[in-house]
């Protein structure tokens, strides 16, 4: 459970994105503590990826401050972003299905005997390593070197999220990881979740759809409309209603319900 006496993880102050003349976010306050899962909420074109994609160094924002534990950061390339420990697990998941879990897990910064691009890969270890990061997260690998397109949906993201936190993710972004599942992956990839949150350290920022999914697993939320933020609490005092109400943008769920009467 997040201690909210602690430092935020992450931290923005009046962010603005602009796009030309338009304006994608406008001044937006969002503070990740340790230990949390914070819901990032919001209608199509809201601002939410554009968020994720200055927090992890894809966009360079128009104005406002981002502080890692509480130090200034200015990403200039998503390199920058992932040294700072912002970790970025984007729906792609960036997998090669034709290899194998080890070799994903990996995927560029093997162990070798020897430095540099010809050195002997330490197979076992790495096996060892990868098997171990993603049983600590609840998925048992029974072989890791089957490909990785023979898993589920579900254990391809606890993949990609361990790989994330084995190469220092302090801050675990999620970009609408179960919005492609089934209702069983979907649960997987919760646990999953549940059992990042628990090893306490890590900020997560799940940006989701699903608002069951949000106040099933998130302790706080921050809801997004046109840019700015709408609404921001735990999300245990968010009620069915209110959560519609903001997903529709601050419209009254009353005059959504008579847009439909046609
Ligand atoms: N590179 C860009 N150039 C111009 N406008 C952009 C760019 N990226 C995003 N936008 C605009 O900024 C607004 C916010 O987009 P964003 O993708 O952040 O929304 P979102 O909340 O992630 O939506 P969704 O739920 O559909 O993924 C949209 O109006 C979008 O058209
Ligand atoms: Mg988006």
């Amino acid at each position: 459970m997040a201690d909210n006496t602690a430092k935020p993880l992450i931290e923005t102050t009046g962010l603005v994105k602009k796009f030309g003349s338009f304006t994608a976010l406008n001044g937006v306050d969002l503070k990740v503590y340790p230990g949390e899962v914070h819901a990032l909420l919001g209608d199509n074109g809201a601002g939410k990826s554009t968020l994720i994609k200055i927090l992890s160094g894809v966009f360079k924002p128009t104005a406002g401050e981002i502080r890692v534990e509480g130090k200034p950061v200015s990403f200039t390339s998503p390199r920058d972003a992932t040294e700072a420990g912002i970790g970025t697990v984007y729906q792609d998941l960036a997998l090669n299905a034709l290899t194998s879990v080890t070799r994903n897990f990996f995927l560029g910064r093997e162990i070798t005997h020897f430095p540099g691009p010809f050195g002997v890969m330490k197979m076992r270890e790495m096996d060892e390593i990868a098997t171990r990061e993603m049983a600590k997260i609840g998925i048992n690998v029974a072989d890791p070197n089957q490909a990785v397109g023979t898993m589920s949906g579900g254990q391809r993201q606890t993949l990609a999220i361990a790989r994330a936190i084995y190469f220092g993710a302090k801050v675990l972004i999620l970009d609408e990881p179960t919005s492609a599942l089934g209702q069983k992956q979907q649960m997987e990839v919760l646990k999953t979740i549940r059992k990042v949150q628990k090893l306490g350290d890590i900020a997560i920022i799940l940006i989701t759809h699903n608002e069951i999914h949000a106040r099933l697993i998130a302790d706080r939320f921050t809801f997004l409309s046109l840019g700015e933020v709408i609404g921001q609490g735990a999300s245990k005092d968010l009620e069915g209603d209110d959560i519609k109400r903001l997903m529709a943008g601050g419209a009254e769920i009353g005059d959504l319900a008579k847009e439909l009467a046609v």
